[in-house]
């Protein structure tokens, strides 16, 4: 296992003040004074951050933290990680904007992307900066080559928050206010097994939801015209740390085989090496027609995304999709040296090797605890589903922010996320090292006994 100790502050956990110090409340009053009601994360963990370093951060009252929240998945390498810092340093003076000319920065993130990527994804795209943008264009995209219009997304999936992206998220809360949002989009259960809308248990399932998306696209009469695209999270993040069986997504990419529709992965929170391999639907060596990327591609938080595809979907006319903030050029050059970290450091290993110990501790805590219903994941995307109760399963979102709470004061930063908001969600900084990972942990299962007894 690679030594990490370096990039992280080293006396973290340490809580001076119990949080919100009183600087971090000055801060965050001020914010609230001026700012967007809609600012959310101050309010689950109360604070505002002076500085970050690996896989620990800093408020401004000098708390430090554990970090199993990493940005929500961006930090891969690590906050402030010194490689990908030096890499902006060297471009910030060369060159900063650059639209889609060719530059030196831009060629070398091609390179890298490319070496990473399936060969059959053999065209990169970038478009404007997050998450979401890469979604528009994989729309756009399969739009424009199949000529048709309705895609198909999954229960529990988030894809962004653009009107497109927003289509295909299937949240109540963030869709309700906004509707209607693009019309022909459907969706089907993913393979969220805790939950079977169909009642099933690992021992007695047929993949009954992979065959109903078959159902639906192969009845004439399932009110849904044949698809430009399936979307799917080959990991499902927001919707709860969801790992679907390893059959899963191949049945998927067999039934739009079968009725020639395009396969979108959107790799945005899982890929990059965070649930044990470079891209989630490496674990089941599928190969998707169009690959959505952000988040850790920035290396150090620089607003990035792009688009992988294949060959035959490559027949824009010049200036089809355009942008100002095509690409970026000081991310293109943290990118490639975040990519070169990732692979010289064999990130993907490491996330597979401390993501099981962690699972396998968290899978304790399942067993002990009355309030855990389920401990799950797969590299360092894990997830823990808080219910009411173990029988019946009824989920209890109010205990998920309560624990939260209780690990903001005990100093680890946490994530909540799921169907019904009620699962602590950990995407720590893939440089986390095993002994903060370890003292995150013993925080978390001493969060949880605290709510549990106290509810
Ligand atoms: C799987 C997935 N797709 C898309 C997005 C949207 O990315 P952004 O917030 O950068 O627009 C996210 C964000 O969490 C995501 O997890």
């Amino acid at each position: 296992m690679p030594d990490f100790r370096h990039l992280s502050f080293p006396d973290a956990p340490s809580i001076k003040t119990p949080p919100p110090g009183p600087r971090s409340q000055e801060f965050i009053a001020c914010q609230a004074s001026r700012e967007s009601s809609a600012v959310s994360y101050p309010k689950g963990m109360p604070m505002a951050i002076e500085q970050a370093k690996g896989a620990t951060v800093e408020d401004v009252d000098g708390n430090r933290y554990i970090d199993f929240f990493g940005g929500a998945g961006v930090m891969a390498v690590g906050h402030a990680n010194p490689d990908v810092v030096q890499s902006v340093v060297d471009q910030v003076g060369e060159l900063t904007h650059a639209l889609d000319f060719p530059n030196p920065a831009r060629r070398r993130l091609v390179e890298r992307l490319s070496a990473l990527l399936p060969e059959k994804l053999t065209r990169l795209y970038f478009g404007g900066p997050t998450g979401s943008d890469a979604v528009e264009n994989a729309i756009k995209l399969a739009k424009f080559n199949t000529k048709r219009h309705p895609i198909i997304a999954f229960e529990g999936s988030y894809h962004g928050m653009t009107a497109g992206a927003l289509s295909l998220s299937s949240g109540r809360s963030f869709r309700e206010s906004f509707l209607p949002l693009l019309p022909e989009v459907h969706f089907v259960p993913y393979a969220y097994c805790y939950r079977c809308p169909f009642k099933k248990t690992p021992d007695d399932c047929g993949l009954e939801c992979a065959q109903y998306l078959d159902h639906v696209v192969e009845d004439p009469h399932s009110g849904i015209s044949q698809p430009a695209a399936v979307i799917i999270e080959p990991i499902q993040g927001e919707g709860g740390s969801v790992v679907p069986p390893a059959s899963f997504l191949p049945a998927v990419r067999e039934i739009c085989d079968r009725h020639e529709v395009l396969l979108i992965a959107d790799e945005i929170q899982a890929g990059f090496c965070r649930t044990g391999k470079m891209f989630a639907f490496e674990h089941t060596n599928t190969v998707p027609d169009i690959v959505t990327l952000s988040k850790a591609l920035g290396g150090i938080g620089l607003p990035i995304s792009a688009m992988a595809y294949q060959e035959r979907l490559n027949n824009y006319p010049a200036g089809k999709v355009i942008g100002t903030f095509r690409g970026n050029v000081l991310a293109y050059a943290a990118g490639a040296s975040a990519i070169t970290f990732m692979v010289d450091n064999d990130l993907a290993g490491y996330a597979t090797t401390l993501g099981e110990r962690m699972l396998s501790t968290l899978k304790e805590l399942e067993k002990d605890s009355a309030i855990v219903g389920e401990a799950r994941g797969k590299g360092l995307m894990l997830g823990v589903e808080f219910v009411k109760d173990k029988a019946t399963k009824e989920p209890a979102p109010d205990l998920a922010r309560k624990v939260r709470t209780a690990c903001h004061r005990r100093g680890l930063l946490i994530e909540i996320g799921g169907h019904y908001d009620n699962v602590g969600r950990f995407l720590p900084p893939l440089v986390i090292t095993e002994a903060l990972a370890r003292k995150g942990l013993e925080l978390f299962a001493d969060a949880v006994k605290e709510v549990e007894t106290t509810r």
